[in-house]
């Protein structure tokens, strides 16, 4: 598929006047995904792992399916490491619930990064204060990366958990992972990584990244909403305690004491979303046929392209906008709030978002309120990038004449 057929594929991207560059809070869906579906709601719906019948029996089917596209995605060893939850969100809250009861205890710290997602700060931050242990950020270093002599020092106080950020979501900004994760584990931590700004936009290979857990959301890699993924190592998956609890996940109840159903339903409770895995599945399977390498290619161009026009702008600041930067860039029209550079953006039809893109201890470490973040996908284009540029440095130049 060429990438020039490729936009074809995305009813939304048809919509005269629509130049969608915000692409880190979601992307469009292909109609693989659309398709797949409305297919499962037209012939096969009913619910999964429980029916005699057929509709049953196929819902299942393709549920199960699902699961196996994914773990070929990210190449998990096993299918029943790959559990579904709601999205990133949940696996990390199901993370900090189920494995933080399993190993935080008081006086232990839990390390992560000044860049994370409030979705990964906040369910460890809970867990560190109902037992007594304490959440260590690594800080930012005077370029705007992670610090790594702030990272060395932490891990010598042996940390129980490292939660990293794979790309930052407010910065499109890279985690060294390949360099800092062995270093965790050699210090004898658990390792999250935070994928859900990583999944879209290249080969994610768990095995060969060697953390123990990653999550990802399915709506932020061309799937639907609802959906995403914990993956883990079976024996910590295997060890954790059920995080919800309900239909599915047991194996044997009575009013006196209930056993647990095995990997991965013991951590999907209730019926799940069916759809919505099926549309992830579809996703997965459409990244797949993809050629990765050319998508990863073509979006890094779109990046450089938005990167050295915006950098030609006076008075405009980048943060943390790297070249190995993926998918997204941030930045304020100094003296301008965010918002209004969203609003003059959305004028010209251009959607980016604008604000603390659930970081605010990120915002608070660059002393900004917010941003404003461009953020591209495979399905945009030279002319949209240039589009937006065009945009932006149009409002400097009317901000400027009004001023004079
Ligand atoms: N986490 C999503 C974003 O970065 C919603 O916009």
């Amino acid at each position: 598929m060429s990438l020039d057929t490729l936009r074809d594929q995305f009813p939304a991207l048809q919509q005269p006047g629509l130049i969608y560059l915000d692409n880190a809070a979601t992307t469009q869906k292909p109609n693989a995904v659309l398709e797949a579906m409305h297919r499962f709601y037209q012939e096969d719906n009913a619910n999964v792992h429980r029916g005699a019948h057929r509709l049953s029996a196929r819902a299942t089917r393709s549920f199960e399916a699902a699961r196996d596209s994914v773990t070929r995605l990210i190449n998990a060893p096993v299918r029943e490491s790959v559990i579904f939850t709601k999205g990133t969100t949940e696996a990390m809250n199901l993370l900090a619930s189920s494995l933080g009861s399993l190993v935080l205890q008081s006086g232990d710290t839990v390390v992560i990064d000044t860049w994370a997602h409030h979705a990964s700060i906040v369910p460890w931050q809970q867990a560190a204060e109902r037992v007594g242990a304490r959440l260590c950020p690594i800080p930012l270093d005077a370029e705007g990366r992670l610090n790594e002599a702030a990272f060395l020092t932490l891990l010598a106080a042996r940390p129980k958990v490292v939660v990293l950020t794979q790309i930052a979501n407010a910065l499109g900004a890279r985690a060294p992972l390949t360099r800092w994760l062995p270093l965790a584990k050699a210090a004898g931590a658990l390792t999250i990584v935070d994928g859900a700004q990583a999944v879209a936009h290249e080969v994610v290979d768990v095995q060969a990244l060697g953390c123990d857990f990653y999550a990802f959301s399915g709506h932020k890699m061309y799937g639907p909403t609802g959906i995403g993924v914990l993956w883990g190592k079976v024996e910590h998956l295997q060890a954790m305690p059920p995080y919800q609890f309900g239909g599915e996940m047991i194996h044997k109840v009575s009013f006196e004491q209930s056993s647990f159903n095995q990997l991965p339903f013991k951590f999907e409770a209730g019926t799940p979303a069916i759809a919505e895995a099926i549309g992830l599945g579809a996703a997965a399977e459409w990244l797949m046929a993809q050629d990765r390498p050319a998508l990863a290619a073509h979006e890094s161009v779109l990046l450089e392209r938005a990167r050295n026009g915006l950098a030609a702008i006076e008075g405009l600041t980048l943060y943390s906008a790297f070249e190995d930067n993926a998918g997204a860039l941030a930045f304020n029209l100094d003296g301008e709030h965010h918002q209004d550079v969203g609003i003059w953006l959305d004028q010209a039809g251009i959607a980016v978002r604008c604000g603390h893109h659930c970081c605010q201890p990120l915002m608070a470490a660059l002393d900004v309120r917010g941003t404003c973040r461009v953020s591209v996908a495979a399905y945009n284009t030279a002319d949209e990038i240039d589009a937006f540029v065009d945009a932006v440095r149009d409002m400097r130049e009317f901000l400027h004449d009004e001023a004079n």
